[in-house]
Protein backbone atom coordinates (compact mmCIF):
# COMPACT_ATOMS: atom_id res chain seq x y z
CA UNK A 1 0.00 0.00 0.00
CA UNK A 2 1.30 3.11 -0.55
CA UNK A 3 -1.30 5.19 1.01
CA UNK A 4 -3.34 4.11 3.93
CA UNK A 5 -5.54 6.69 5.76
CA UNK A 6 -7.76 5.22 8.24
CA UNK A 7 -10.89 7.65 10.57
CA UNK A 8 -9.39 11.01 9.40
CA UNK A 9 -11.09 13.82 10.68
CA UNK A 10 -10.17 17.32 10.42
CA UNK A 11 -10.90 20.49 12.04
CA UNK A 12 -10.08 24.09 11.08
CA UNK A 13 -10.22 26.07 14.66
CA UNK A 14 -11.43 24.48 17.71
CA UNK A 15 -14.78 26.50 17.29
CA UNK A 16 -15.45 25.62 13.63
CA UNK A 17 -17.40 22.43 12.16
CA UNK A 18 -15.49 18.85 10.98
CA UNK A 19 -14.27 19.74 7.50
CA UNK A 20 -13.26 16.23 6.74
CA UNK A 21 -15.09 13.60 8.66
CA UNK A 22 -14.09 9.74 9.03
CA UNK A 23 -12.23 9.48 5.84
CA UNK A 24 -10.86 5.99 4.92
CA UNK A 25 -9.14 4.66 1.80
CA UNK A 26 -5.72 3.43 0.46
CA UNK A 27 -3.71 3.82 -2.22
CA UNK A 28 -1.99 1.19 -4.75
CA UNK A 29 1.53 1.86 -6.37
CA UNK A 30 0.83 4.00 -9.08
CA UNK A 31 -2.66 3.79 -8.79
CA UNK A 32 -4.52 7.35 -9.99
CA UNK A 33 -7.34 8.08 -8.05
CA UNK A 34 -9.36 11.25 -8.51
CA UNK A 35 -11.15 12.99 -5.78
CA UNK A 36 -14.38 14.82 -6.89
CA UNK A 37 -16.79 16.86 -5.13
CA UNK A 38 -18.42 20.15 -5.23
CA UNK A 39 -16.71 23.46 -3.72
CA UNK A 40 -15.97 22.77 -0.18
CA UNK A 41 -16.28 19.47 -0.28
CA UNK A 42 -12.86 19.31 1.22
CA UNK A 43 -10.51 18.06 -1.50
CA UNK A 44 -7.74 20.06 -1.25
CA UNK A 45 -8.38 19.88 2.40
CA UNK A 46 -7.37 16.63 2.37
CA UNK A 47 -4.69 16.76 0.06
CA UNK A 48 -3.20 19.24 3.08
CA UNK A 49 -3.71 16.93 5.25
CA UNK A 50 -2.00 13.97 3.44
CA UNK A 51 1.11 16.46 2.98
CA UNK A 52 0.85 17.29 6.44
CA UNK A 53 0.31 21.14 6.18
CA UNK A 54 -2.98 20.56 8.11
CA UNK A 55 -2.64 18.46 11.28
CA UNK A 56 -5.67 15.69 11.72
CA UNK A 57 -8.08 16.20 14.72
CA UNK A 58 -7.81 12.07 14.11
CA UNK A 59 -7.55 9.64 12.58
CA UNK A 60 -4.55 7.83 10.79
CA UNK A 61 -2.17 8.47 7.60
CA UNK A 62 0.44 6.10 6.46
CA UNK A 63 2.86 7.31 3.67
CA UNK A 64 4.70 4.68 1.85
CA UNK A 65 4.78 2.84 5.16
CA UNK A 66 5.78 5.81 7.58
CA UNK A 67 2.97 6.57 10.08
CA UNK A 68 2.62 10.33 9.25
CA UNK A 69 4.16 12.41 12.13
CA UNK A 70 5.67 15.95 12.81
CA UNK A 71 8.92 14.35 13.41
CA UNK A 72 9.16 12.65 9.68
CA UNK A 73 7.94 15.38 8.10
CA UNK A 74 11.52 15.65 6.07
CA UNK A 75 10.94 12.58 4.83
CA UNK A 76 7.21 12.15 4.00
CA UNK A 77 7.74 15.37 1.76
CA UNK A 78 10.09 13.88 0.01
CA UNK A 79 7.68 10.49 -0.59
CA UNK A 80 4.56 12.79 -1.43
CA UNK A 81 4.64 15.83 -3.94
CA UNK A 82 1.61 18.44 -3.90
CA UNK A 83 0.53 21.00 -6.89
CA UNK A 84 -1.60 23.57 -4.99
CA UNK A 85 -4.71 24.58 -6.27
CA UNK A 86 -3.35 28.42 -6.42
CA UNK A 87 0.19 28.33 -7.76
CA UNK A 88 0.76 31.71 -6.26
CA UNK A 89 1.13 29.96 -2.88
CA UNK A 90 3.80 27.05 -4.69
CA UNK A 91 6.13 29.72 -6.55
CA UNK A 92 8.19 32.15 -4.55
CA UNK A 93 11.73 32.28 -5.83
CA UNK A 94 11.93 35.13 -8.18
CA UNK A 95 12.75 33.01 -11.21
CA UNK A 96 11.40 29.75 -12.60
CA UNK A 97 14.55 28.28 -12.98
CA UNK A 98 15.39 29.05 -9.32
CA UNK A 99 11.90 27.96 -8.16
CA UNK A 100 11.92 24.11 -9.56
CA UNK A 101 15.87 23.90 -8.12
CA UNK A 102 15.01 25.27 -4.94
CA UNK A 103 13.41 21.88 -3.47
CA UNK A 104 16.30 19.89 -4.70
CA UNK A 105 19.08 22.64 -3.17
CA UNK A 106 17.50 22.59 0.01
CA UNK A 107 18.01 18.56 -0.23
CA UNK A 108 21.14 18.82 -0.73
CA UNK A 109 21.58 18.13 -4.36
CA UNK A 110 24.50 18.22 -6.36
CA UNK A 111 24.64 21.67 -8.74
CA UNK A 112 24.73 19.12 -11.53
CA UNK A 113 21.71 16.37 -10.68
CA UNK A 114 20.03 20.03 -9.76
CA UNK A 115 20.81 21.13 -13.96
CA UNK A 116 20.13 17.80 -15.07
CA UNK A 117 16.92 17.26 -13.43
CA UNK A 118 15.60 20.76 -13.98
CA UNK A 119 16.30 20.41 -18.13
CA UNK A 120 14.75 17.08 -17.97
CA UNK A 121 11.53 18.34 -16.37
CA UNK A 122 11.17 21.36 -17.58
CA UNK A 123 11.36 19.94 -21.15
CA UNK A 124 8.98 16.89 -20.61
CA UNK A 125 6.41 19.80 -19.17
CA UNK A 126 7.06 21.47 -22.38
CA UNK A 127 7.75 24.70 -21.20
CA UNK A 128 12.13 25.22 -21.34
CA UNK A 129 11.45 28.54 -22.94
CA UNK A 130 9.81 29.59 -19.44
CA UNK A 131 13.17 28.56 -17.54
CA UNK A 132 14.31 32.37 -17.02
CA UNK A 133 11.44 34.38 -16.95
CA UNK A 134 9.71 35.67 -13.37
CA UNK A 135 7.29 33.13 -11.39
CA UNK A 136 5.24 35.82 -10.10
CA UNK A 137 4.76 37.09 -14.40
CA UNK A 138 3.62 34.12 -15.56
CA UNK A 139 0.00 33.53 -16.85
CA UNK A 140 -2.00 31.13 -14.92
CA UNK A 141 -1.14 28.64 -17.05
CA UNK A 142 2.25 28.84 -17.06
CA UNK A 143 2.63 28.79 -13.09
CA UNK A 144 0.16 25.89 -13.18
CA UNK A 145 3.22 23.97 -14.88
CA UNK A 146 5.56 25.73 -13.27
CA UNK A 147 4.37 24.66 -10.14
CA UNK A 148 3.96 20.80 -11.78
CA UNK A 149 7.74 21.00 -12.87
CA UNK A 150 8.44 22.17 -9.51
CA UNK A 151 7.06 19.02 -7.64
CA UNK A 152 7.77 16.69 -10.69
CA UNK A 153 11.80 17.57 -10.35
CA UNK A 154 11.91 15.97 -6.60
CA UNK A 155 10.96 12.41 -8.20
CA UNK A 156 8.07 12.04 -5.50
CA UNK A 157 6.83 8.96 -4.85
CA UNK A 158 3.21 10.05 -4.63
CA UNK A 159 1.62 13.30 -6.44
CA UNK A 160 -1.44 15.41 -4.57
CA UNK A 161 -2.82 17.02 -7.55
CA UNK A 162 -5.15 19.99 -6.76
CA UNK A 163 -6.94 21.17 -9.87
CA UNK A 164 -4.19 20.37 -12.42
CA UNK A 165 -6.11 21.33 -15.22
CA UNK A 166 -7.26 24.77 -14.48
CA UNK A 167 -6.46 27.58 -16.25
CA UNK A 168 -5.12 25.28 -19.66
CA UNK A 169 -5.64 26.19 -22.63
CA UNK A 170 -7.10 23.06 -24.16
CA UNK A 171 -3.66 21.97 -25.89
CA UNK A 172 -1.95 22.17 -22.69
CA UNK A 173 -4.66 20.21 -20.91
CA UNK A 174 -4.53 17.43 -23.19
CA UNK A 175 -0.72 18.02 -23.12
CA UNK A 176 -1.28 17.80 -19.43
CA UNK A 177 -2.95 15.24 -19.10
CA UNK A 178 -1.01 12.35 -21.63
CA UNK A 179 2.24 13.60 -19.25
CA UNK A 180 0.56 12.44 -15.79
CA UNK A 181 -0.67 9.55 -17.81
CA UNK A 182 2.52 8.52 -18.57
CA UNK A 183 4.19 9.14 -15.54
CA UNK A 184 4.83 5.90 -12.74
CA UNK A 185 3.49 8.15 -9.66
CA UNK A 186 0.83 7.05 -7.59
CA UNK A 187 -1.88 9.97 -7.78
CA UNK A 188 -5.04 10.90 -5.93
CA UNK A 189 -6.17 14.05 -8.23
CA UNK A 190 -8.85 16.68 -7.19
CA UNK A 191 -10.61 18.22 -9.99
CA UNK A 192 -13.70 19.72 -11.47
CA UNK A 193 -12.43 18.64 -14.99
CA UNK A 194 -14.64 14.77 -14.74
CA UNK A 195 -13.02 14.06 -18.38
CA UNK A 196 -9.15 14.60 -17.09
CA UNK A 197 -10.63 12.04 -14.24
CA UNK A 198 -12.14 9.48 -17.18
CA UNK A 199 -9.13 10.27 -18.93
CA UNK A 200 -6.46 9.50 -16.37
CA UNK A 201 -8.14 7.68 -13.63
CA UNK A 202 -9.52 4.52 -13.21
CA UNK A 203 -10.97 5.24 -9.85
CA UNK A 204 -12.79 7.57 -8.47
CA UNK A 205 -13.48 9.00 -4.52
CA UNK A 206 -16.62 11.55 -4.37
CA UNK A 207 -16.46 13.86 -1.50
CA UNK A 208 -19.67 15.20 -0.19
CA UNK A 209 -19.40 17.62 3.24
CA UNK A 210 -16.44 16.66 4.40
CA UNK A 211 -17.50 12.50 4.01
CA UNK A 212 -16.45 9.85 0.77
CA UNK A 213 -20.00 10.01 -0.35
CA UNK A 214 -19.26 7.14 -3.14
CA UNK A 215 -16.26 5.74 -4.00
CA UNK A 216 -15.98 3.27 -7.76
CA UNK A 217 -14.90 2.54 -10.81
CA UNK A 218 -14.58 6.46 -12.52
CA UNK A 219 -16.25 5.24 -15.63
CA UNK A 220 -19.50 3.62 -13.47
CA UNK A 221 -19.43 6.70 -10.77
CA UNK A 222 -20.02 9.24 -13.48
CA UNK A 223 -22.60 7.85 -15.95
CA UNK A 224 -24.98 7.73 -12.75
CA UNK A 225 -26.38 11.04 -13.07
CA UNK A 226 -28.36 10.74 -10.05
CA UNK A 227 -25.75 10.03 -7.54
CA UNK A 228 -23.54 13.18 -9.18
CA UNK A 229 -26.41 15.60 -8.41
CA UNK A 230 -26.83 13.98 -5.20
CA UNK A 231 -23.46 15.22 -4.60
CA UNK A 232 -23.93 18.98 -5.98
CA UNK A 233 -22.06 18.16 -9.49
N1 LIG B 1 -8.29 28.01 6.36
C1 LIG B 1 -9.55 27.66 6.57
N2 LIG B 1 -10.20 27.97 7.73
C2 LIG B 1 -11.46 27.61 7.97
N3 LIG B 1 -12.22 26.92 7.09
C3 LIG B 1 -11.65 26.59 5.93
C4 LIG B 1 -10.30 26.93 5.60
N4 LIG B 1 -10.02 26.45 4.36
C5 LIG B 1 -11.12 25.85 3.94
N5 LIG B 1 -12.12 25.92 4.87
C6 LIG B 1 -13.48 25.34 4.76
O1 LIG B 1 -13.33 23.94 4.63
C7 LIG B 1 -14.29 23.43 3.73
C8 LIG B 1 -13.60 22.60 2.67
O2 LIG B 1 -12.79 23.45 1.89
P1 LIG B 1 -11.84 22.88 0.76
O3 LIG B 1 -11.02 24.02 0.27
O4 LIG B 1 -11.13 21.70 1.26
O5 LIG B 1 -12.92 22.44 -0.34
P2 LIG B 1 -12.69 21.96 -1.85
O6 LIG B 1 -13.45 20.69 -2.00
O7 LIG B 1 -11.25 21.94 -2.17
O8 LIG B 1 -13.45 23.11 -2.67
P3 LIG B 1 -13.14 23.74 -4.13
O9 LIG B 1 -13.77 22.82 -5.12
O10 LIG B 1 -13.85 25.06 -4.08
O11 LIG B 1 -11.67 23.87 -4.30
C9 LIG B 1 -15.07 24.63 3.19
O12 LIG B 1 -16.27 24.73 3.89
C10 LIG B 1 -14.15 25.80 3.49
O13 LIG B 1 -14.90 26.95 3.70
MG1 LIG C 1 -10.11 22.96 -3.49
Amino acid sequence: MMLQVKNLTVQYGPADPLVLQDISFSLEPAERVALIGANGAGKSTLLLTLVGVITPRGGSIILGGVPMSRKRLPELRQLAGMVFQDPDNQLFMPTLVDDIGFGLRNYGFDEKTVETRITTVLAQLGIGHLKNRLSHKLSGGEKRLAALAGVLVMEPSVLLLDEPSAFLDPRSRRTLISILAGLPQTMLVATHDLELAQALCPRTMLLKGGRVFAEGQTRELLQDHTLLEQAGL
